[in-house]
């Protein structure tokens, strides 16, 4: 998206904590201005998942130039920015490292502020930018490959109290996993998204574990359908698949819908919001009609959360950061 010319005063978020190398520039009140994202889905779509090594080696090659492209595309200059916000983790080690030292270079040549943004707080700070930017308190649910989470989210800065999580899988892991076993592509979800529209979602009943409290689990589900494709032949398998599809994604959006309006009426939240991978999938998006659901294009990783975040995140001033590590995950 290119930005109508960028005023002085914009961030510069970087995001590289799994396969996605993404820069992006906001303006300080939260307009897009770029939005750049290189995946390396293809890269790793023969491994049947992310190869962590082959994700750093590919982020070290994108960086510059995605960082480069993201200028350009909001036309704009390094002078223009005024603080850098980075992806610190959770995420994959390596991967990330790549983005926390070109953030720190891009921050230290111009003396800039760094600001170090926690993924999943960026995966909730897409809801903050314009035109649809939505003001806390909200309920959240969080569904990526790596995290499934029930947010409550009282204001913008600091972090949100934690009332669920996957006690397994999370669910787009669910989806990954899924999909593997249908013999789809990678990701997952977007294939099984795309299949399940061709399929009937009641062809197969498939368990929803109904955990105590607002937890969720999916790797039950997971072994149901492997049992499932298990029993078919081959031409079966390729004749059902559809259904297949239709009813697994049934199951998990059915897991998460009701798990997330449960956690609503309980902490007495008003609205919900919906973010993350997952959140792209559009059976989800028609199961929570009144949610507000991240725009499409901000619900994978990108780095426009990123600088969203950034706004609310603690600065580091210039040269604080030189130290700063990146982490893998969150104990
Ligand atoms: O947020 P994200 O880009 O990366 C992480 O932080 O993990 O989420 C990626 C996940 C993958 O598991 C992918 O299969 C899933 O989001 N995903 C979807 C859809 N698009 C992406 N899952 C279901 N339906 C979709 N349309
Ligand atoms: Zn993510």
């Amino acid at each position: 998206m290119a930005g109508p010319g960028a005023a002085p005063g914009v961030i510069l978020g970087i995001e590289t904590s799994c396969d996605e190398t993404a820069a992006a520039l906001i303006s300080t009140d939260g307009r897009i201005l770029s939005n750049v994202v290189s995946s390396q889905a293809d890269l790793h779509a023969r491994y049947g998942g992310v190869v962590p090594e082959v994700a750093s080696r590919r982020h070290l090659e994108l960086v510059t130039p995605v960082v480069r492209e993201a200028l350009g595309q909001a036309d704009a200059k390094l002078g223009d920015v005024e603080l850098v916000g980075v992806t610190a983790g959770p995420g994959l080690i390596g991967a990330l490292l790549v983005g926390v030292s070109a953030a720190k270079a891009i921050a230290w040549a111009r003396r800039l502020p760094l600001a170090a943004v926690d993924h999943l707080q960026g995966h909730v700070a897409s809801l903050y930018l314009e035109p649809a930017s939505l003001e806390p308190p909200f309920l959240c649910l969080l569904a990526s490959g790596g995290h499934t989470l029930l947010l409550d989210v009282q204001d913008r800065r600091g972090k949100p109290r934690v009332l669920g999580t996957t006690l397994d899988d999370a669910a787009g892991e669910a989806f990954d996993k899924g999909a593997r076993l249908l013999g789809l592509g990678y990701p997952g979800g977007a294939e099984i998204d795309r299949l399940a529209r061709a399929g009937d979602p009641e062809a197969y009943e498939f368990p929803v574990a109904r955990m105590p409290e607002l937890d969720f689990s999916f790797s039950g589900l997971k072994t149901a359908l492997l049992y499932t494709v298990r029993k078919l032949r081959a031409d079966e398998l390729e004749r059902r698949r559809a259904d297949l599809a239709a009813s697994y994604q049934r199951a998990i959006v059915r897991a998460l819908a009701e798990r997330t309006l449960q956690a609503a009426a309980s902490s007495g939240a008003r609205k919900i919001a919906v973010v993350g991978g997952v959140a792209a999938n559009s059976e989800l998006r028609r199961a929570l009609p009144d949610a507000a659901l991240a725009p499409l294009e901000l619900c994978t990783d990108n780095a426009a959360m990123i600088a969203s975040a950034a706004r609310f995140a603690e600065a580091i001033p210039y040269p604080g950061y030189l130290g700063l590590d990146a982490y893998a995950s969150t104990a």
